[in-house]
């Protein structure tokens, strides 16, 4: 009799348990996945994580003498960075690559172009870092921000 009791006791403890294993279980679901987002966020890069290197600076500023200054100082460059705000810069730097020089699109090699983001983005006090843009391999991953 005794022990009748005690195995009901244990069955309504045992359902019990399952089912607030079942809450725990779905409380530590649920805790990875809004632990996970913010980690998401935090491996897009953005132009303020010193995405290119001083070397494409100084490549860049004379490409840029070269090629874009007759037509641009560098403030036009705040609003157009303003105005990209958000998105990759692998997106900004085909636009300049299919655009500008607007007297000759297309005409500097594609290693010219890069280096001449590199620097209009060092002008605009972003910082440079020891992994080089490159559209092949990381500018769709770094986002653009206002400066
Ligand atoms: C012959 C003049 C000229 C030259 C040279 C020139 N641009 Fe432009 N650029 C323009 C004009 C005109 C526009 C469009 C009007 C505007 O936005 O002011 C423009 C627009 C742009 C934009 C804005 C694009 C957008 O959609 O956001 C960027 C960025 C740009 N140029 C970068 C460059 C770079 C980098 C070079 C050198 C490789 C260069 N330009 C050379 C005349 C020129």
């Amino acid at each position: 009799m005794k022990k009748l009791k005690i195995d009901v006791v244990s069955d309504v403890m045992s359902s019990t348990m399952k089912n607030s294993i079942r809450a725990l279980a779905k409380a530590a679901l649920c805790a990875t996945v809004l632990s996970a987002a913010p980690s998401v966020f935090a491996d897009a890069k953005t132009i303020k994580d010193g995405v290119f290197t001083q070397a494409q600076v100084d490549a860049g500023a004379q490409t840029y003498d070269n090629a874009c200054k007759a037509c641009h100082d560098m403030r036009f460059y705040r609003d157009t960075l303003k105005s990209w705000d958000g998105q990759p810069v692998l997106w900004m730097w085909e636009t300049i690559l299919g655009t500008m020089p607007a007297d000759n699109p297309g005409s500097l090699m594609l290693e010219e172009y890069t280096d001449v983001v590199a620097y209009i983005l060092s002008e605009n006090g972003f910082p440079v870092g020891d992994t080089a843009l490159d559209p092949d391999t990381n500018m769709a991953d770094i986002n653009i921000v206002a400066p």
